[in-house]
């Protein structure tokens, strides 16, 4: 029997059977958005993908099946795992530290800043792939045109030569936005803005609707999965009182 812990991938090649594993669970990922696909084109709505499917009504040429049912299948993961886990991050940074929910509670113009020092100090993205064009120099080193590198954005957002204190969680820190948590450049993430503004709306409602959020229990550990980009909190309990705070 499989169990969940079995898969362990770490820095490194995984091996075959691992590799078998992984793949069994994206094609079933795969197929169950090639399905909800399919069920969209029968009973269109106003969302995101029945307006793919009728770029592609129009005009076949514009997008096939199988673009569309790519395009879902990466914005399910880009946009909903890393927008989740920044919410997630934030919660487990604000809740593990004395005071720093009612604060955020008092003055909420303090959130958008402690959304910034999340995806700097406890990004969603802890490494992505890039690979070059031509050869550069890279603080002294020479890489090669087609080198495959794999970047750590979470080590970057902790560069002490650009923030003080990089390992320090601070909502007031004035550079928190200087950090690479969406990458640079011509891939920039394409929902930097819905991430921040889904993150900034969560905590809002968060602080005024549940004023007395905590961890239950107080002293809980976390866990992560074992994945080399995306990262975040398994699980959080929290609890607050019904009604009061
Ligand atoms: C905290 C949340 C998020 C983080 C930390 C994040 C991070 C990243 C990173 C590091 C990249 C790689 C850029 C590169 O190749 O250099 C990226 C690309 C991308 N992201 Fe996000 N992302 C987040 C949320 C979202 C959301 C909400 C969406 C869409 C709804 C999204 C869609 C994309 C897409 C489509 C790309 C590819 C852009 C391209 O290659 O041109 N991301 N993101």
């Amino acid at each position: 029997m499989r169990t969940r812990n079995r898969l362990k991938i770490t820095w490194r090649r995984p091996l075959p059977e691992e590799q078998l594993e992984t793949v069994e669970k994206m094609t079933s990922f795969f197929d169950y958005i090639e399905n909800f696909i399919h069920e969209r084109a029968q009973d269109l709505r106003d969302d995101y993908t029945s307006d793919l499917l009728k770029i592609r009504a129009e005009d076949e040429s514009n997008l096939s099946l199988n673009e569309v049912v790519s395009i879902d299948y990466s914005l399910s993961f880009a946009g909903h795992e890393t927008a989740a886990n920044l919410i997630l991050n934030g919660l487990r940074q604000f809740l593990t530290r004395p005071g720093l929910w009612e604060e955020l509670r008092e003055d909420p113009s303090l959130i958008p800043n402690a959304v910034e020092e999340t995806l700097r100090r406890d990004t969603s993205v802890v490494a992505w792939r890039r690979s070059t064009t031509r050869p550069v120099e890279i603080a002294g080193v020479e890489v090669p045109k087609d080198a495959r590198l794999m970047l750590l954005l979470a080590s970057a957002n902790r560069d002490e030569s650009v923030f003080e204190d990089p390992d320090e969680f601070d909502v007031r820190r004035e550079n928190a936005g200087k950090h690479l948590a969406f990458s640079h450049g011509i891939h920039f993430c394409l929902g930097a803005p819905l991430a921040r503004l889904e993150a900034r709306v969560a905590f809002e409602l968060l602080t005024q609707r549940l004023p007395d959020l905590r961890l239950s229990p107080p002293d809980q550990t976390f866990e992560f999965d074992p994945n080399m980009s995306f990262r975040g909190p398994k699980e959080l309990w929290a609890g607050w009182t019904p009604g009061g705070g």
